[in-house]
């Protein structure tokens, strides 16, 4: 099969250097790179908004941009995002109908998402089940690219990897075929890597694991062996 992708989240870079850091794990073999809006509010921190995502497009024209949207109103930003080089715009289900009453309707936006130029995705957090996440998945399953699933809670790099969510990533894979995307984001590393791909996962997202590690090119080669 072919190997899952790398999504390198930006996050634990140095952020005094960060267009040379994106440009080493690339020159590494990382396929995208995975960039965490926080509005301290969704997520609880501060992370990093639509200008980071322009600089490191302005350096890198070419790079696959993959947005993690953790914010209570993703609405507000997504015609920004797509016009400052975003890729992929990923919003989470705890934010849209039926979980939310009144929340965001995911078809609508989905819809902006592609008039704006992007691909979009859907993203469910550790406590939320695969039955409530599919309230909102199954309807626009259609029209997705990728689903990304929570291995820790949004906040920070850095925290453990929590294995309960693995049957998710299997369930939705089972239910969606071979062509949807799927990612786990947060705890993986050269070990729980093994773990997500033999449960479906083929985008795979490291900070500390990759930044934390003064041998980069072989974490990112552990992480393509994974489903070997
Ligand atoms: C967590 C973020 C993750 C995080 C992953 O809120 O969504 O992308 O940066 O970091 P690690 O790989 O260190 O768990
Ligand atoms: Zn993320």
């Amino acid at each position: 099969p072919p190997h899952p992708l790398v999504s390198v989240s930006i996050l634990s870079a140095d952020f005094g250097r960060m267009a040379e850091e994106c440009r080493d794990v690339l020159s590494r073999g990382a396929d995208l790179l995975h960039m965490d809006v926080m509005d301290g509010h969704f997520a609880p921190n501060l992370t990093m908004g639509v200008d980071m995502i322009r600089g490191v497009r302005r350096h890198l024209p070419d790079t696959y941009l993959d947005v993690h949207l953790m914010v209570e109103r993703p609405g507000d930003y997504v015609e920004d995002y797509a016009a400052a080089g975003a890729n992929m715009l990923t919003f989470h289900v705890e934010v849209c109908e039926p979980l939310v009453s009144g929340g965001i309707k995911a078809k609508d936006l989905i819809k902006r998402v592609h008039d704006a130029g992007a691909e979009a995705g859907l993203v469910v957090n550790p406590p939320t089940g695969l039955d409530d996440a599919l309230r909102v998945i199954e309807p626009v399953l259609s029209d997705i690219q990728m689903v990304l699933v929570m291995s820790v809670h949004p906040g920070r790099s850095g925290q453990k990897f929590m294995p309960e969510v693995l049957p998710k990533a299997a369930g939705l894979r089972q239910l969606a075929g071979p062509d949807l995307r799927i990612e786990m984001d947060g705890g993986l590393n050269t070990q729980t890597c093994r773990d997500a791909a033999a449960h479906g996962v083929d985008v795979m997202v490291t900070a500390s694991a990759l930044f934390g590690s003064d041998d980069r090119t072989a974490v990112i080669d552990a992480f393509h062996r994974s489903n070997a």
